[in-house]
Formats: structure tokens, C-alpha cells, sequence
């Protein structure tokens, strides 16, 4: 990985975007990597016609490509709609971070993309 990405990753590690608890969110999702224990917890806000992200937010631990990608992925997602969000998948969240990762690190990486869209589907469950 090159100097530059590295620290661009550290960076995102060490001071997360959107890392904060939102209040009275309509989707509250939290989840764990059972392979390490690592946890992601999601907050959102919809538009009132629930189609569209106004305001996301995360908190929880992690290692560096799981704590980067979620911190990358918020950045990503104000204003993005549900049903985009719910068709990203592994090559979208490749290219928000921009690296090559292993099997066992694409896990990692998944983690927050994972929670929100489970989060998603259970929200719109209980509506309809
Ligand atoms: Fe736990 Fe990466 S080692 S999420």
C-alpha cells in the first residue's frame, strides 16, 4: 500500500467522520464481526418521504480498515438513496476506499456496509 494511503487510511482511524450518536434516528443498527468481536453501531435519518439519506452517523470499535471504511462510507452517503444504498455491494465499497484487501479483510471492510443495509431491511419490515 503506498505511503499516502496509508496515512489517508490512519487518518479516517483516527478521527472518524460522523462519529457520534444521532438522536431520535429512524434506522438504529448495530452489529459485530464474529470473527474479532469488532462492533459497528449506525444511526439514520430519512427524508420524510423515506426514500433518501439526510444524516448518518456511526460509533463502535474496530480495526483500521473497518473503523476507515465506516468513516469513508459516511462521507459516501449523505443524501444517497435507500434503494442504492441497498444494491452496493463489495466492489463499491473497494472503490470508497480505494485499496486490494484479502478475503479475511474484505470482512473488516464489510462490516458497517453490512449493518446499515441489514438496518434498512429491517426498518422497512416493520412499516409495511
Ligand atoms: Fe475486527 Fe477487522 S479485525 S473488523
Amino acid at each position: 500500500m503506498d505511503e499516502i494511503y496509508r496515512e489517508h487510511l490512519l487518518d479516517h482511524y483516527k478521527n472518524p467522520r460522523r462519529f457520534k450518536e444521532l438522536k431520535d434516528p429512524d434506522i438504529h443498527k448495530h452489529d459485530s464481526n464474529p470473527l474479532c468481536g469488532d462492533d459497528i453501531e449506525i444511526f439514520v435519518k430519512l427524508d420524510t418521504k423515506k426514500e433518501k439519506i439526510t444524516d448518518i452517523s456511526f460509533k463502535g470499535q474496530g480495526c483500521v480498515i473497518c473503523i476507515s471504511s465506516a468513516s469513508m462510507l459516511m462521507e459516501e452517503l449523505v443524501g444517497k438513496k435507500i434503494n442504492e444504498v441497498n444494491k452496493m455491494q463489495t466492489e463499491d465499497m473497494l472503490k470508497i476506499l480505494g485499496i486490494e484487501l484479502t478475503h479475511s479483510r474484505i470482512k473488516c471492510m464489510m462490516l458497517p456496509l453490512k449493518t446499515l443495509q441489514k438496518g434498512i431491511v429491517e426498518y422497512f419490515s416493520k412499516e409495511n
